[in-house]
């Protein structure tokens, strides 16, 4: 079998999708390096300024999210890809090495890559909907695929009602799923604009607005919030966490949810240890919540966010 990678404008146009992928405040801390035979990934630690403070799993699970982005872009172009995690242990930010064989896309690989352009991070309030135990299972499905697992964190509903209405520095409540609607609310938003300003990115006002919005509103929040995570808590599990959240929310777009992945609540510790005992029974690590759930109807979907150009995020070595 042949496991050179195909013509340049194939590999180009991979890792533009790949580009799309969901990253914490949108940094995009990626590098792509393409010799003749590989495409490498590399964790940019420049795109980490102090005044993010974007801890390594999150750095982790966005450049896992790129990676998961290349291999879907890649089947639906007719390549699968062998990755190889980590292949340097004396270079901790070369994250994995890329090699691809010919391969007949499957209807899956194809509806996969086309919900990379339709998903963006939704955070208004998602209407009252149960999501239906086949997508549940479904997405389970596809995060235990690549080695993580998912937990619905249940909130009762009377709790979600009075949850949607208080202000996030509430007073700590017992549900796991209250706090974390506490520290959801707008701050990513704000956030993203300080970083694209620093970056010289543009978020669009209407990505801020939108979200200030959903804070605003006195609807209730319907989201399904669900739990990623997985048996060890190293950098490689924190990486491989990323490829499943990313098949997750591909996979949800594909079904019609809207998603957001959230990680500023696991920033509080003690969230973090009691999701890990309630929710995951101590015996796994969590990574990162996925708000899932039905968009509201009534009003046009958040703007994508832009991203910063090939050119600037890919390196071509010849050897
Ligand atoms: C690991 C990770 C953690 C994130 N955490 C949050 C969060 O806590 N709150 C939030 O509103 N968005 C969060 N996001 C969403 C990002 O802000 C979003 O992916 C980025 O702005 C790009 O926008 P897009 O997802 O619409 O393409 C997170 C994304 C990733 C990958």
């Amino acid at each position: 079998m042949d496991r050179a990678l195909p013509d340049d404008e194939i590999v180009e146009t991979a890792l533009a999708l790949a580009l799309r992928a969901p990253s914490r405040h949108n940094i995009q801390p990626w590098r792509w390096l393409i010799d003749q035979g590989s495409v490498h990934l590399y964790l940019d630690r420049a795109r980490v300024l102090p005044a993010t403070e974007v801890v390594e799993r999150d750095l982790l699970l966005s450049c896992g999210a790129a990676l998961h982005h290349l291999s879907v872009a890649f089947a639906a172009l007719g390549w699968a890809t062998i990755v190889r995690r980590m292949p340097n242990p004396d270079d901790p930010d070369y994250l994995a090495a890329v090699t691809t064989v010919a391969h007949r896309p499957t209807n899956q690989d194809i509806a996969m890559s086309a919900s990379i352009s339709q998903r963006r991070s939704d955070r208004r309030n998602y209407r009252s909907w149960i999501i239906p135990p086949g997508y549940l299972g479904l997405l389970t499905e596809r995060a235990a695929a690549l080695g993580a697992l998912i937990r619905p964190v249940r909130a009762r509903a009377a709790d979600r009602l009075s949850v949607a209405t208080q202000s996030a520095a509430g007073a700590p409540c017992g549900d796991p799923a209250i706090g974390i609607r506490r520290c959801s609310g707008i701050e990513e938003a704000t956030a993203c604009r300080t970083q694209a300003f620093f970056l010289g990115d543009n978020l669009p006002e209407a990505a801020v607005a939108a979200s200030a919005r959903a804070d605003a509103t006195t609807e209730p929040d319907h989201a399904d919030l669900l739990l990623l995570g997985t048996s060890a808590d190293d950098r490689l599990a924190s990486l491989r966490a990323g490829e499943a959240m990313s098949a997750v929310l591909l996979t949800a777009t594909n079904v019609g949810l809207a998603t957001c992945p959230l990680s500023a609540p696991l920033e509080s510790t003690e969230l973090h240890h009691r999701l890990r005992r309630d929710i995951l029974d101590d015996t796994a690590h969590p990574q990162v919540i996925l708000r899932v759930g039905r968009a509201p109807s009534s009003a046009d979907p958040p703007p994508m966010t832009p991203r910063r150009l090939l050119a600037d995020v890919l390196a071509l070595v010849n050897t």
